[in-house]
């Protein structure tokens, strides 16, 4: 099905847009914008994006590939992204993605096929010093070494059958 921006989204695109010098200043938040309606960003949405924004999709797609947030394809309502850097590594994050698939019983890019989890591992989160760190969603857990993770699934689980919200 084709995408279309949501009046809502739309409007708030455009509002963002009133700040911009360029429009083409305002990629980021729009894919953000696409993600936070469609939960990943279609092929579909890269041309009506760059058809707004006047930009090619060359440069749409580099962007999407260049930031590990955006999504290509639909994911579970628990993006679990383990960071997999240096100083994540050297404390243990392998073990950790290796616990994830274990538990979630997928291989790192996958989603489990209730939808609950997706499995990434990223590039540097920030927090080195934290290390090895996880987010699932938008929130940062610190020091998710392997025996954390069965707890953190068990919390993410429980978190979503309390609400039923799309995402943590
Ligand atoms: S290396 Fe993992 S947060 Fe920086």
């Amino acid at each position: 099905m084709a995408f279309q921006f949501s009046q809502a989204g739309l409007d708030d695109l455009n509002g963002y847009l009133k700040h911009c010098p360029k429009k083409e200043a305002g990629l980021l938040y729009a894919l953000h914008l696409v993600q936070q309606q469609a939960g990943y960003v279609p092929d579909e949405a890269v041309d009506v994006v760059g058809k707004l924004l006047e930009v090619s999709r060359s440069h749409i797609e580099g962007v999407l590939t260049f930031y590990t947030m955006y999504f290509r394809k639909p994911m579970g309502r628990n993006v679990v992204t383990v960071c997999s850097t240096i100083s994540c590594a050297l404390n243990g994050a392998l073990d950790t993605v290796g616990e994830f698939e274990k538990q979630l019983e997928i291989e790192t890019g996958e989603t489990t096929p209730d939808g609950q989890f997706s499995l990434l591992k990223v590039e540097c989160l920030g927090a080195c010093d934290k290390a090895p760190v996880v987010m699932v969603n938008d929130q940062k857990f610190d020091g998710v070494k392997r025996e954390k993770v069965k707890e953190l699934i068990h919390v993410c689980r429980k978190r979503a059958g309390a609400n039923g919200s799309a995402r943590a």
